[in-house]
This record gives structure tokens, C-alpha cells and sequence, in this order.
């Protein structure tokens, strides 16, 4: 396994994995954006050793804040530890880039994303009531970094 930085060629793996990922999904409008224009992003995979995607992160850095845009491991790979040791690496490299926090939503319902987190010391800090489209609340969750 490896984690490198994702570039515009990933663009149809990634694509491919976000039509299978259980909640917002992005059109493909949205990830183009985040992989060739957004000046705040960092998108970096988790491959394995034929450099095919496990899973992904896409996270935005503005100032001393970081915030948790996208994390999924792909379906048939998840319960194996891959998003921690994605999300572990990203921990490690905010700690490089003077980020004193990052931040995220998550649904109340997501279970294990919301382990996932709590596994790495997020901390639940408030809930946005209705936060989602559909009108599920998500819980604002925040880690100290350094
Ligand atoms: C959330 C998600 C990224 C987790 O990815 P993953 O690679 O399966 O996570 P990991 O294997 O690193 O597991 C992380 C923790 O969750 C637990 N977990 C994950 N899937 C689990 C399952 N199916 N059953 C029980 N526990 C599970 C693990 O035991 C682990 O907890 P621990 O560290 O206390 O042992 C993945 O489920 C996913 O892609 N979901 C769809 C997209 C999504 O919801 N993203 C998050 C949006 S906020």
C-alpha cells in the first residue's frame, strides 16, 4: 500500500469509486473541480501494489484550519483499516503545514465513519440540525493537530 497525491489522470478511477459511495456524491463537474482547480484542496490516494485506488481523501487547508471534504474507502475494501491509515497520514501532514485544526461534518447515522473518527481523537463538538439535503443532522467533529 502506498499514499500518493492524486493528479487529473486518476480522474475516471476515482470517479468510478464515487458512483459506489453510499452518501453525497460528487458530479463529475464537482470532482474535476477539486482534482485540477480548487487553489485550497489536497486529494491523495491509498493504492495498492498494481496502483489501483483503495481509497481517497480530499481535505482543504485555508490558513491554520483544515477541513475533511471527502473520505471513502472503497466498498468491497472497507473494515481493513484503510481510511484510518489515510486519515493518519493526512494528521501527520498537516502537522507540516502549521494547521492547527481539522474539522469535519459527518451524518448522525454513519456509524463508522463517525468510529473512524472518534478512533483518531476527534471530538464531537455540536450538531447541525438538518444539515443534509435530505434532512439529516450531522455532527460537527474537530481534532487538534500538533
Ligand atoms: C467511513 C469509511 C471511509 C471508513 O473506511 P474504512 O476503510 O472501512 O475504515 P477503517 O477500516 O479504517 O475503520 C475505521 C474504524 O471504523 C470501524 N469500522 C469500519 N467499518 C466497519 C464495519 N463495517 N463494521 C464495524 N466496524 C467498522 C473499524 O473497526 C475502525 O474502528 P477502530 O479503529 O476503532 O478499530 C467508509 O465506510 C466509507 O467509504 N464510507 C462511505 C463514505 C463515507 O461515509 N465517508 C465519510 C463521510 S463523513
Amino acid at each position: 500500500m502506498n499514499i500518493i497525491k492524486a493528479s487529473k489522470d486518476n480522474f475516471d478511477a476515482i470517479y468510478e469509486i464515487e458512483k459506489t459511495s453510499t452518501y453525497e456524491k460528487m458530479s463529475e463537474e464537482e470532482l474535476k473541480y477539486e482534482l485540477n482547480e480548487n487553489p485550497v484542496a489536497f486529494f491523495f490516494l491509498l493504492v495498492n501494489n498494481n496502483d489501483e485506488i483503495i481509497a481517497y481523501i480530499d481535505f482543504w487547508i485555508t490558513f491554520d484550519s483544515s477541513t475533511i471534504f471527502k473520505i471513502v474507502t472503497k466498498e468491497n475494501e472497507r473494515n481493513k483499516g484503510y481510511a484510518k491509515k489515510l486519515l493518519t497520514y493526512v494528521i501527520e501532514f498537516l502537522k507540516t503545514k502549521d494547521v492547527l485544526y481539522l474539522t469535519l461534518e459527518v451524518r448522525k447515522s454513519n456509524i463508522y465513519a463517525i468510529k473512524l473518527y472518534e478512533s483518531l481523537e476527534f471530538e464531537k463538538i455540536v450538531e447541525k440540525p438538518k444539515y443534509y439535503k435530505d434532512g439529516e443532522d450531522a455532527i460537527y467533529m474537530v481534532r487538534g493537530i500538533n
